[in-house]
């Protein structure tokens, strides 16, 4: 047995509701985020070691820390069908999706085994800290956080992602390879995105507590090398274009809907006699001409609403439970005095300007300016206390916790 296993769990704090942005960061490698954005982020890889000091500190001391969740937990976790989760071998490359019962996972000790969770912040209040560290990079952009478990050769082999991704050892070591390389393409025999010709440019093997940032399109491959390694990926994503113009001209459009004088007919008393019949009327041009300016469909502005409402939808599998919410408006108001109300792990929040989006939604419309400002602080800083005043019919925040959005 390798002494990690014996080792007290990494507790991670939790960012400070202020990160300071132009400090050095162990955590990037003595840069400040302000630094890491400009020179590293989506353009080159960094590899961090001590990225987490304590990890460091303990082993000095003799007392290692280990991952701040165990395998135990994980294995658990693989086990609910809310969680997306593969188990990956290698050797040869097969893959299974979950969830797993316990048995079906091989033992920690066995070769060639990955198991992956997704969300896991959504899981576990550690990961949920973990995140809260890389608020300096927009939430929109904000992915999940994946956790890999592995048995010593495990890995997903070489492949590239098309997303940034920051990749933390957190118990156990992994050697990574990774690649500049221009060719990216995957050999078609094989049942996961393999690449065809991986050429190693730079080799590590990452300690807990070291940390890997790489952005979109560098081909990586890294291998456990300890019974139970953990690496934790801060995932990131990225709409194609088009998704984002498609998504926000939908809702745009959808918005008509509150506009009652577009349910006027369209009238042509100006209508001459014409002589090319099968020609759209200059009639209907013009007058869509001055409904697209009213309406100032030519103006970003219109149709950032759309997108800010698209760019907060929730994860497909997210799952809130809000039957166990089960408080009345009064009680809700009084807890709200006493404790802190937070966006449920899978909520997501967004804001444009004073305008708050919650999965997908914007909650902040018509509402009283208590409830306005409630928002806006469970948006910026993940959390809100204090006076609402007394809730009538049309209150976002008590109908956002009776869905289970938002939690105590
Ligand atoms: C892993 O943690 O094993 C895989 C992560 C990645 O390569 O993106
Ligand atoms: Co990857």
């Amino acid at each position: 047995m390798t002494a990690f296993y014996l080792s007290k769990p990494y507790d991670p704090p939790r960012a400070p509701k202020n990160l300071p942005l132009d400090q050095p960061w162990a955590l990037l490698g003595g840069n400040s985020p302000q630094e890491f954005m400009k020179a590293y982020w989506h353009k080159k890889p960094l590899l961090v070691r001590g990225a987490i000091p304590a990890f460091e500190l303990a082993k000095q001391l003799g007392e290692p820390l280990g991952s701040a969740i165990s395998a135990e937990e994980l294995f658990k976790i693989a086990g609910n069908d809310v969680v997306e989760s593969r188990l990956i071998q290698a050797k040869p490359w097969s893959f299974a999706d979950g969830p797993f019962k316990k048995k079906s996972i091989p033992p920690l000790e066995s070769p060639d085994w990955t198991l992956l969770l997704q969300g896991m912040e959504a899981r576990h209040p550690a990961a949920a800290k973990i995140l809260s560290w890389f608020r300096f990079i927009p939430d929109a952009r904000l992915d999940d956080l994946m956790i890999s478990i592995a048995g010593p050769g495990g890995g997903v082999g070489p492949h590239f992602d098309s997303y940034d991704v920051f990749l933390i050892q957190m118990s156990g070591r992994r050697r990574w390879r990774i690649s500049e390389q221009r060719d990216l393409s995957l050999n078609p025999n094989l049942p996961l995105k393999i690449l065809k010709n991986f050429k190693v440019e730079q080799e590590w093997v990452l300690e807990p507590g070291d940390m890997l940032y790489l952005p979109p399109h560098v081909a990586h491959d890294g291998v456990a090398l300890d019974a139970g390694c953990q690496t934790w990926s801060v995932g990131f994503r990225a709409q194609s274009y088009k998704e984002i113009l498609q998504e926000g001209l939908w809702r745009l459009a959808e918005s008509l809907e509150d506009i009652p004088e577009l349910d006027q007919r369209f009238a042509d008393p100006q209508q001459r006699a014409t002589a090319c019949a099968e020609q759209l009327p200059d009639e209907i041009i013009q007058q869509v001409t001055q409904k697209l300016k009213g309406l100032k469909l030519d103006r970003v502005e219109t149709f950032l609403p759309g997108i800010a409402a698209y760019l907060s939808e929730p994860k497909p599998q997210a799952y809130f439970d809000g039957a166990s919410n089960d408080v009345s408006p009064e009680e809700f108001q009084q807890r709200l005095q006493k404790e802190s109300l937070r966006p449920h792990p899978q909520t997501r929040l967004l804001a444009l300007g004073d305008r708050i989006y919650c999965n997908g939604e914007e909650v902040s419309n018509s509402q009283a300016r208590p409830i306005q400002l409630a928002w806006r602080s469970l948006a910026a800083k993940k959390q809100f206390k204090g006076k609402i005043g007394k809730i009538g019919s049309n209150n976002s925040l008590f109908e956002a916790f009776e869905a289970g959005w938002l939690v105590f």
